[in-house]
């Protein structure tokens, strides 16, 4: 095996641009259960944009608001809602990391760039990717403090090195499993060959549209990961169909590519769930009848069936092992943005087992929205 030209540590942030991020902040500490623990606004003289750092095990979220209307977070809320604008990686050497990628073809958006303040260095760089969606890498190893230069720290935040995570375990959400990018139709394999090319990622399963599509809508979807596997980007395309495919209903609102899902990890989805459930986070349901096949479909799992039926709550199993899994309605008023909860327990697919009926979950939200 060839050495990974790209060496990444893992996800580093996930960077939405929000109409109103301090109404964002407090949507995603109450209903997620994150904790804030960093802000750089004007109270700490950012006259551009005002950003709350949330953090729940090692998941980290950015929430992002333009102060005025030119700035490109602006202009990026203005054309797609509220929406994912950076995914950031952390890597050992972020200049190594822009000229590796961009000498095999990924257009460069933030030159190699060092920020430096009394915590130390902070080093970035950004290539283009999806939509106006960017590749951000970020290589905090010679930094100490909350977040970076210009943040200060909110609620004891002590920054985002050593143990200090462990103290924010909100509902039990771990890390980020996966993002989904959704991206026009016929474009799927080019991005499948960008990851490949540019980063260095491989395929790692292979949906076709028959194993994924009802009667009227349907997707074709990739996955790609990369070296080390702590990051994996499954890439949807809408497929053709009677009737509008779910990806396309996402393109038409986002007004183009973009971040589709998050999923987060948890090691209890039951706990995490009644959380997420009790603080108003709402979820797409399937029908009763999905639990009543599904000991026969999955086998035996360690969970009690009538508590999954209660929650909504999906399972899969492949030749490794089964998966947990459940998904948000969209998070914003576009249909656009959602999340994934997952448990693995040994599985390493994405739940195609259950694509099936939540198509028809999804079909259901979608006609309600005049939108099918
Ligand atoms: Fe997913």
């Amino acid at each position: 095996m060839s050495e990974d030209f790209l060496p990444i540590k893992g996800t580093d942030h996930i960077e939405f641009y929000v109409g109103n991020a301090k109404q964002a902040a407090h949507f995603y500490r109450t209903g997620f259960g994150f904790t804030l623990v960093a802000y750089s606004g004007l109270e700490t003289g950012n006259r551009e944009t005002a950003t709350y750092v949330l953090e729940q095990g090692s998941i980290r979220l950015l929430l992002t608001t333009a102060l005025g209307p030119d700035h490109h977070v602006a202009r990026h809320a203005h054309l797609h809602g509220d929406g994912v604008g950076v995914i950031a990686m952390e890597v050992p050497d972020a200049t190594k990391s822009y000229f590796e990628s961009t000498h095999r073809g990924a257009t460069g958006a933030i030159q190699p760039t060092e920020e430096s303040d009394e915590n130390g260095t902070y080093r970035y760089s950004a290539i283009r990717c999806y939509g106006d969606t960017l590749i951000k890498f970020v290589d905090r190893s010679d930094y100490n403090g909350p977040f970076a230069p210009g943040f200060e720290a909110r609620n004891n935040g002590t920054g985002m090195n050593g143990n200090a995570r462990d103290r924010y375990k909100g509902f039990g959400l771990m890390h980020v499993d996966h993002i989904v990018g959704n991206v026009e139709l016929g474009a799927m394999n080019r991005w499948v060959d960008f990851f490949a090319q540019t980063m260095g990622f491989s395929q790692l399963l292979h949906f076709d549209d028959k194993d994924i599509s009802t009667e009227y809508s349907a997707l074709m979807s990739k996955v790609m990961q990369n070296g080390n596997g702590k990051i994996k980007f499954p890439i949807n395309e809408p497929a053709e169909g009677k009737r509008k495919s779910q990806i396309q209903e996402y393109l038409d609102f986002y007004m183009g590519p973009g971040a589709q899902h998050l999923a987060c990890s948890t090691s209890d989805i039951v706990a995490t769930v009644t959380q997420l459930r009790d603080s108003g986070i709402e979820f797409l349901r399937v029908p009763q009848t999905y639990y009543d096949m599904l000991e026969e479909r999955v086998g035996k799992i360690n969970e009690p069936i009538d508590v999954l039926a209660d929650l909504g709550i999906l399972v899969d199993r492949d030749e490794e092992g089964y998966l947990l899994q459940i998904f948000s309605k969209p998070v914003e008023d576009r249909p656009t943005v959602f999340y994934e909860i997952i448990e693995r327990h040994g599985s390493r697919g994405f739940g195609k087992g259950n694509f099936q009926a939540l198509f028809e979950s999804l079909e259901r939200e979608q006609a309600l929205r005049g939108n099918l």
